[in-house]
């Protein structure tokens, strides 16, 4: 069947509004998109900077779906595999390299579709797959939470670390942020951190230690040449979450973690199991996600610039209607 849709037709362009033909699989079913939200993966591809990348492509991780009258998430980590510490070979993004949900209409196993939060709208629903899973992972089954941890999340504009600010401040944590934005940290702290330091300080881990003292668990998706001051910061079994390369290469002390104990994680989005214990999580605690703007679908050109100057405050939210 046709779908309407945003589709990208090569790299450095911006999607644009036209008609593509869906081939629905037979393990699939065919669900019609209210809302959708971005996330950096689509900026990567937008400039091609991503593995795999074909052409025409509808891009979207993130949906609110009607499915048979219901209105369901889909989770976008397709085939994580049997094993819960990782994902396996055959593992795929929703949005590249299958048609996404920057459309009228997406294809998904009817497996990836999870209720609604009913206390959530549709534009705070479609801001939580990709961004709230990842950061469920980072923080959860990969950092260990506990209650009495004292958690630092870098670059706190970006989806990802708001979720795991949102989700580490409701399980009763002690949460600090950083940011290149002044503005950003005082939003942070208006929603429960207890304080803020700017990335770009060249002694930000010491302003940290001075200030706050050493840190429990660190999330980051930045890597780099900040990233050392993380492990600054650490505490003593100290643990870092790392889901992203924004920035690029690390240089790293080793002495500094051995010495300290302190454990790195990579980590990417989640399994299925960690889906639905985040969804579980954000039922009890009645999160809302933080939405900075929603954008009409013919408006997602802007929504992707925005993204890529890092100008938004929290999920950039798409409503699908054509
Ligand atoms: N592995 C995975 O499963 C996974 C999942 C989601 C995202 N990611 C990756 O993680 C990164 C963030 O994704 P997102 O969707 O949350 O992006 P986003 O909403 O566009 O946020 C990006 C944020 O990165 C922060 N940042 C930029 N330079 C930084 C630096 N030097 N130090 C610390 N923070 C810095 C900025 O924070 P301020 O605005 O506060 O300065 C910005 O808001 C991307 O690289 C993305 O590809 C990976």
């Amino acid at each position: 069947m046709k779908t309407k849709a945003a589709i990208l037709n090569g790299p450095d362009q911006l999607p644009i509004i036209g008609e593509l033909d869906l081939k629905l699989e037979s393990n699939k079913v065919m669900v019609k998109v209210m809302a959708s939200a971005l996330n950096h993966r689509d900026v990567w591809i937008k400039k091609g900077m991503y593995g795999g990348i074909i052409y025409p492509i509808i891009l979207g991780s993130d949906g609110i779906v009607e499915y048979k009258g219901g209105l369901f998430l889909i989770n976008p980590g397709l085939n994580w595999g049997n094993d819960e510490a990782f994902h396996g070979s055959n593992f795929e993004i929703l949005g590249l390299p299958s048609h996404g949900c920057f459309a009228e209409y997406v294809q998904i196993e009817e497996k990836y579709l999870h209720p609604k939060p009913d206390h959530l709208s549709l534009t705070e629903a479609a801001a939580i797959p990709l961004a709230g899973l990842t950061a469920f992972r980072a923080l959860f089954a990969k950092a260990q939470l506990k209650k009495s941890d004292k958690v630092f999340i870098s670059g706190i504009g970006g989806g990802v670390a708001l979720f795991a600010m949102q989700f580490a401040i409701a399980n009763g944590n002690e949460v600090y942020v950083s940011s290149s934005s002044t503005e950003k940290i005082e939003k942070a702290i208006a929603l429960g951190a207890k304080g803020g330091f700017n990335y770009k300080d060249e002694d930000m881990d010491k302003q940290v230690l001075k200030s706050v003292g050493p840190m429990d668990v660190v999330i980051d998706s930045a890597g780099g040449k900040g990233f050392s001051k993380l492990v600054n910061i650490s505490n003593k079994g100290g643990r870092i979450s790392i889901y992203g390369g924004t920035v690029g290469k690390m240089e790293l002390i080793p002495q500094k973690l051995f010495w300290n104990h302190v454990s790195i994680y990579g980590t990417t989005m989640g399994s299925d199991q960690d889906f639905k214990e985040m969804i579980k999580f954000i039922n009890f605690h009645k999160i809302k996600p933080i939405v900075d703007e929603v954008f009409p679908i013919q408006e997602i050109g802007a929504a992707l610039l925005k993204m890529e100057n890092g100008q938004q405050f929290g999920k950039l939210v798409l409503s699908n209607s054509f």
